[in-house]
Order: structure tokens, then C-alpha cells, then sequence
């Protein structure tokens, strides 16, 4: 087989393209043929030690990825060889073969083609569990949506939409607030540059002065603080990523003043934590993707060899939706 491998964590340019033996799976592991693989921020984290899970060097890096079970261990039974699977492993996407625990695979449904499956799992179930399960968001309040051009922030703006929710999308320019509004929000705002310190009348216009019921964030940094002060009475702060780097801080009194919540989001834990309700999450995914509800926007696809010109491309805050790196053999 062939992989990107990370052996020494200092970044995406120390990756290296290489040659491996194709391993044989253990007992409760599969063997996948990958077909697609998608980008994911996190892919950018663990290959710079930056990332809260650090495995064992050397490793190939991907967290998600689909395609064809080609071996499984004496105790599978969930899946067969043949079965087309998307997997979710935390890394091994990045090449031509993974090896991954038969629990974090899912067979596809006839029809789920191998890019969607790809680039579908990982930021729709975090954001199913983030709006629905951490924010009990209902049909008529509004959600703002930061990075909303982005992986998990397209998928909010789907998922926010299939609840009956109204979506105020936020992105740094406007050719991704132009994106976001294709893609169903209803109103845009253009954070970027000079903008930013427009960014509380643009939320308090767009709401009436009222403030978002629930606000969705992968981005952190320095939109954290104007944006939880406006969020509405009762709001809900979804802490979902850091994507601009800074982890922020929050006078606490302003929690207070607003009878707001500030709510984690771990996808990862919440998965191995509560099987049952993560499954449940997936089937529901999975009604909303068959109903034309859900469609990762899958804006760029390069071959698997040019995976670290995709990751550069993320790093330099360029990707719009999904980029997926894709297999012809
Ligand atoms: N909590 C969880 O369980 C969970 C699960 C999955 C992902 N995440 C996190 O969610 C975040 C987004 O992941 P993603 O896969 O959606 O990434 P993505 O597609 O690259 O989107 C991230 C967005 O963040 C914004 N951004 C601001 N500053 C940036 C910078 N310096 N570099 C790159 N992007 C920057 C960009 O939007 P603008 O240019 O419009 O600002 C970009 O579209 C990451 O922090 C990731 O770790 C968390």
C-alpha cells in the first residue's frame, strides 16, 4: 500500500509519500480498500502535536474516509468483504489501505456515493450532536453560525435548516457568505478584515436586537467575546473549535447577565461515551441525507498524491465546504 506518514510532528511539509507492508486486520478490525478520504481541521492538528489525541509515531494521518472492506478479522461480524463502508478511525485515511476497529465503520446505504461518504460522517454528527443534543435547538429560533463557510459550519447551516431553524450564516469574505446563502442560511454576515468591528450591530440588526438563540463556533479566537455578548436570553454558546488559533477567555458576568450557557461539544467522547444516542444521531443523518436534506458541499477533490496541497490549502483558510483526495486505482 501506499500513505502520507507522519514521523516526526512538526507540521504537513514533513509528511512523507511512502511505500508500507498492507497489514492483515486483528480479530475486531477491517481492512478497507480507500476509495475517498475528506479533510478535516483536526488532520491539520495531529500532524503538528496540536491536536488532544497524539498517537504513536509513525502513523498516517486521515480521520475519515470511504470505501471497500477487503479483509476482516475472526470476530466481525457487522460487516463483510465487498461491503462499501465509510470509517471514521481518527487517522490511517491518508492512504491507499487502512486497517480500523469494525465498531467505526458504518456500511453505506445502496446510493451513498464514495466522495459524500467521505466527506459526510465526522461534520454532520458533530454538528447533529452539537445543535440538537447540546442545544436542544428548536424549529423558529435562530442560530448564528461562525466559520459557516467551512466543514462543520456548512453542516450547520443544513442541519439548522432541516430543524426549521432560522440560520444566520458568518464567514471573512464574500465569496463565503455568498456560498453559505446557496447552501440555505438566511441572512450572511462578512466578518472579515475591517468588518470585524461591525460584527455586533450586523447580529443585533439581523435580530431585532434580540441576539441569536444559539451560536455555533469552530472558529474562537477573537469573535468569541463580541458574539457572546450578543447572544440572546437563555442563548447557548456552542464551544466547537478553535480554528483561528486563540483559545478564548470570557468574563464570566457575562454568562450571568444573559441566562446563558456556555456548551462543550466533543464529538469524539460523545461517540465512544454513548454508543446508543450516537447511533441514534446517524440513523437520523442518515433519513435527512436520503430526503435531500443533507449534501456535503464538496468544493475541490485532489488526487490522494497531492494530499498536502489540500491540507496547505486548509491551513491557509482557503477551503469552501469539503475537500475530498480520492483514489483511481
Ligand atoms: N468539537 C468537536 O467534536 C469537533 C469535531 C470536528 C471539528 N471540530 C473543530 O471545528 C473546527 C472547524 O473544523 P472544519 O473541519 O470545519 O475546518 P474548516 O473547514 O477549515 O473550517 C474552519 C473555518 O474556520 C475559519 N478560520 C478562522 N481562522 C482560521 C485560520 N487561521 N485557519 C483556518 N481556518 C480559520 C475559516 O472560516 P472564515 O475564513 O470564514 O473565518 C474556516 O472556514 C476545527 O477547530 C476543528 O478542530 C471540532
Amino acid at each position: 500500500m501506499q500513505a502520507w506518514l507522519c514521523e516526526n510532528p512538526i507540521g504537513v511539509e514533513a509528511l512523507s509519500w511512502k511505500q508500507l507492508p498492507t497489514p492483515d486486520p486483528q480479530a475486531d478490525e477491517v481492512r478497507v480498500a480507500i476509495k475517498a478520504a475528506s479533510l478535516n481541521f483536526p488532520d491539520l492538528l495531529i500532524v503538528q502535536n496540536k491536536y488532544q489525541m497524539k498517537p504513536a509515531l509513525p502513523f498516517v494521518p486521515g480521520s475519515e474516509y470511504a470505501g471497500i472492506v477487503e479483509a476482516v478479522g475472526a470476530d466481525v461480524r457487522q460487516v463483510k468483504v465487498g461491503d462499501a463502508v465509510a470509517a471514521f478511525g481518527g487517522t490511517g485515511g491518508f492512504g491507499t489501505h487502512a486497517v480500523v476497529k469494525a465498531a467505526l465503520v458504518m456500511p453505506l446505504p445502496a446510493g451513498f456515493a464514495f466522495d459524500d461518504a467521505a466527506a459526510f460522517v465526522l461534520t454532520y454528527a458533530t454538528t447533529h450532536h452539537a445543535l440538537l443534543d447540546r442545544a436542544a435547538l428548536k424549529a423558529g429560533e435562530t442560530v448564528l453560525v461562525l466559520g459557516a463557510a467551512g466543514g462543520v459550519g456548512t453542516a450547520a447551516i443544513q442541519i439548522a435548516k432541516a430543524v426549521g431553524a432560522r440560520v444566520i450564516a458568518a464567514a471573512s469574505s464574500d465569496e463565503k457568505c455568498a456560498l453559505c446563502l446557496q447552501l440555505g442560511a438566511d441572512a450572511a454576515i462578512n466578518y472579515g478584515g475591517a468588518n470585524l468591528p461591525k460584527l455586533r450591530d450586523e447580529i443585533k440588526r439581523l435580530t431585532d436586537g434580540k441576539g441569536p438563540d444559539v451560536v455555533y463556533d469552530p472558529v474562537g479566537g477573537d469573535l468569541a467575546e463580541p458574539v457572546f455578548r450578543s447572544i440572546a436570553w437563555r442563548g447557548r454558546y456552542l464551544v466547537v473549535g478553535f480554528a483561528q488559533g486563540g483559545i478564548p477567555a470570557l468574563p464570566w458576568n457575562l454568562a450571568l447577565l444573559k441566562g446563558a450557557s456556555i456548551v462543550g461539544v466533543f464529538w469524539g467522547d460523545f461517540a465512544r461515551r454513548e454508543p446508543k444516542q450516537f447511533a441514534e444521531s446517524i440513523r437520523q443523518l442518515g433519513r435527512w441525507h436520503a430526503e435531500g436534506k443533507l449534501r456535503p458541499h464538496i468544493s475541490q477533490t485532489f488526487p490522494l498524491e497531492k494530499a498536502v496541497d489540500a491540507l496547505k490549502l486548509m491551513a491557509a483558510r482557503q477551503v469552501k465546504g469539503k475537500v475530498v483526495l480520492t483514489i483511481s486505482a
